[in-house]
Parts: structure tokens; sequence; C-alpha cells
């Protein structure tokens, strides 16, 4: 079983099953492990770490008397319930094949890159909002959803660490549209939606530089500063004219949390608005995803896995499957091995499975070798996965391969 307990209460023998909290620079990032290691222990009780999930079935159990935070076994069964998620049917239909909606995806979202990019400098100097601009962007954005919406999911993934704040506003405005389309909002809601993507970080524009691209761990003090960004965004947008309410609350909101651990207004369930719900799943498996100047981010299935454990107090819950049904659960992307000893990379998804997307083979694990490209619809094939490959081991181009 996992529990959530205090660090200062971890022993030797005990089975780390994650890190929680400050995921960014300790040495053990990423890894589940037994602790054996006194200095192993000692390192971890110093590395600024409040609390760490462990696996009482894979090691020691906590001693009596701690206040262990326990949870119920079922409800951090993820596989069963990402299985369950799977039951419903996707609402996102493809219009358009992949390879053929990518290269009006490509446009597209390069030009919203640049308006982002000249958006935050016109803020920097002081000038006003091109609300007209991001209303037509957003709308050829949604067009492109609508054709095939593993074309702009796929293309918002390719981040420099240099341009993330731009690349993090695209992506989340991308995002936000794909995931209202899956809860079926209307037109006019799914352009506020993008347009709340496009600005919810606009308050970083106030934090200064050597802050946001640090390339380590914040301060305390640094990260108070960075936590201003929702309130700072927010006062500007509201001195916009034709700035929706959604969009207001989505850029002061996206940060707060279902448990009301969140910031700036501590606010929770029920306070917390639909649109705040879907920031804040979109911006933080955007975050997680991304390569960043402090830390690497995680592949997509990981991703999904991770924020299915930590949904119980950040996300909202109906948001959140309603979101893996929008990328899927081997989103594209997905560097997988299948049973027949082959390696191929998720390059669409099906109507009727979440977990039988469509594959791209080049690689036989058998011969060691390349292989000619085929694209396997696994919902058509008697192939089936065995596992997620982790593509930095296996050292290729996956984005090549893909075609993107
Ligand atoms: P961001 O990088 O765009 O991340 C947005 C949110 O995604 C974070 O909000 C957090 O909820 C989630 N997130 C991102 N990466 C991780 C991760 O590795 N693990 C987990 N569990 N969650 C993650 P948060 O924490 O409020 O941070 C707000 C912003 O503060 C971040 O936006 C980033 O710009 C900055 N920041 C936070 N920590 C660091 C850091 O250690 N170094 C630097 N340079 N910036 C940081
Ligand atoms: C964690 O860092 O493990 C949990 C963070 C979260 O709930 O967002
Ligand atoms: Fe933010």
């Amino acid at each position: 079983m996992l529990k959530k307990i205090k660090v200062n209460d971890v022993r030797l023998g005990m089975y780390m099953h994650e890190i929680c909290g400050s995921w960014m620079d300790h040495p053990f990032w990423k890894r589940s492990f037994k602790l054996t290691d006194e200095k192993d222990l000692i390192t971890l009780k110093n590395c600024g770490v409040d609390e760490i999930w462990i696996d009482t079935s894979l090691g020691m159990d906590v001693d009596t008397g701690v206040t262990a935070l326990l949870q119920n076994e079922e409800e951090l069964n993820v596989e069963n319930d990402l299985k369950n998620i799977e039951q419903s049917p996707q609402k996102n239909t493809v219009l358009v094949p992949l390879q053929v909606e990518l290269i009006a995806a490509k446009k597209i979202h390069s030009k919203t890159k640049e308006a982002v990019i000249s958006l935050f400098s016109e803020v920097r100097m002081g000038n006003a909002i091109n609300l007209d601009e991001m209303v037509s962007l957003v709308a050829e954005l949604n067009q492109s959803i609508k054709r095939n919406p593993s074309a702009l999911i796929s293309l918002s993934r390719l981040k420099d660490a240099d341009n993330y704040t731009y690349l993090h506003s695209v992506a989340v405005c991308i995002l936000m549209i794909a995931l209202g389309r899956q809860l079926g909002l209307n037109e006019s809601m799914l352009t506020q939606a993008g347009i709340a993507g496009l600005l919810h970080d606009i308050g970083k524009v106030f934090i200064p530089d050597e802050v946001l691209n640090k390339a380590g761990k914040l301060t305390d003090e640094e990260f108070n500063i960075v936590k201003m960004h929702p309130q700072k965004g927010w006062e500007l947008l509201k001195k916009t004219s034709d700035v929706s309410d959604c969009v207001l609350d989505v850029c002061r909101h996206h940060h707060e949390r279902i448990d009301g651990m969140g910031y700036p207004d501590k606010l929770s369930g029920e306070a917390l608005t639909l649109f705040a719900r879907m920031g804040a799943v979109c911006d933080v498996y955007d975050a997680i995803t991304s390569n960043r100047c402090y830390k690497k981010g995680w592949e997509p299935a990981e991703s999904i896995r991770k924020m299915a454990e930590w949904r119980n107090g950040h996300f909202d819950e109906v948001i959140f499957h309603a979101f893996v049904k929008t990328v899927g659960i081997y989103p594209t992307g997905t560097l997988l091995k299948l049973k027949s000893g082959r390696l191929g990379v998720v390059t669409d998804q099906t109507k009727n499975s979440l977990v039988k997307p469509i594959v791209t083979v080049f690689f036989s694990i058998r011969s060691n070798a390349h292989i000619l490209q085929e694209i396997i619809d696994l919902s058509k094939s008697t192939d089936s996965i065995v596992s997620l490959e982790n593509p930095q081991q296996w050292k290729f181009n996956l984005v090549e391969i893909m075609g993107v």
C-alpha cells in the first residue's frame, strides 16, 4: 500500500515510491528505490522535501504513532481508474489524418507563438493588449483541433527551454480548447477557453527573468515572488477592455487547488469555476511534460499517471478524466514496446479505445535493428502493447519518426 509520510519519519528499509513537493533538484528525483544507505537517508532529510510516498508492500512500514496520511488503496489504483475512463467514448473526432493536418497546424502554431512573443513584449513596454488578434488566432487553432486534435497537441510538446513561457501559453491554449471540446462546450466558450490559455501566465512579465529562468530550485523568497504572477496578471487584464470573466478567472485562479492548498486566494471545492479547474489541469500537464532550464520533462504517459495519483487534492476528478480522454492514456509521441517485439511511437489516437492508439513501428528489438516503418492501428491489430519505453534510453529521434 502507498502511504504519504513526513520525511522526518522515514527510516532505513522503507521503499521510496515518490518524493513529493520540492521536485526540482533533489538527488533522488524521479526514482523509486529501497532506502538502505544511511548516507541517502541523511541527504533525503536535508534536501528540503517535506513529504514522501512510501510503498509498504515493498519495504518497511511506518512506526506506530506516526502521522501518516493513509490513502485508500482503491483510490490509488491508477490503472483501474484509467481503465474506467477508457469505457466512455471520446468526443473529439478525427476528420483529417494527422500527417495532413500537421501541415496546417504547423503554420498556425508558429503564427500563434510569434503573436504571444510580441504580446508579452508589448505588455512589458506598457502597451495595450490586442485582443482581436488573439480571438482570430484562437478561431484558427479551434478549427485545426476540430479537424484533428493530435496535430496541435503533438506540436505543442516541442519546446526549447528558452522560449518556455511563450510556448507554454500556446500549449495551454491548445489543451484548453481540446479539453473544452471534449467537455462539449459551445463555440463561444471554446474561444474564451483558448484566450484564457494564451493569457493565463501574462503576469509572468512582472517577474524578474533571473527568477523565472533560474537554473535551479527557487528559494522561498523567490517562489513568493513567482506566486504573485496570477494576481499581477489579473490586475493587468482587469484594466484591459473586453476581457471576459472566464479569462480573468483562469488568469487569477489557475494555481488554486481543489483542496484549498493553492494560491493566491486559497479557493477550494465549489468556489473554483469550471474554467479555473480546466486551467489547473492543462497548466500542470504542459509544465511537467516540458524540458525546463532547471529540470527535464517527464514523458506524457508517465505524466498522466502521476497526475492521476495527485488528483485527489490538486485537480477536479471529472475534469481530469475528460483531460485524459483528450490527450489519451498513451498520448501521441509515447514510445511503446509491442508484443511482436517491435518498438513503435504513438502517432495518433483511435476513436474507440484510449488504450489502442495508432502506432508507427520502426525498430525490432529481436534483431536490434531498424525496420521498414509501418503504421498499425492497435484497435484493429492482433499486436498489442507490452510496456512503455523510455526514449532517452533508446536514443531515438521520435520527432523525426513522427514526421512532426
Ligand atoms: P510552471 O513551470 O509553468 O509550472 C506550473 C505548475 O505545474 C507548477 O506550479 C506546479 O503545480 C506544476 N509543476 C511543474 N513542474 C512540476 C514538477 O516537476 N512536479 C510537480 N509535482 N508539479 C510540477 P507552481 O509550483 O506554483 O510553480 C509556479 C511557477 O513557479 C512555475 O510555473 C515556474 O515558473 C516557477 N517555479 C516553480 N519551481 C521552480 C524552480 O524550482 N525553479 C525555477 N526556475 N522556477 C520554478
Ligand atoms: C507532488 O508533488 O507529489 C504533488 C503535487 C501536486 O499535487 O500537484
Ligand atoms: Fe502560472
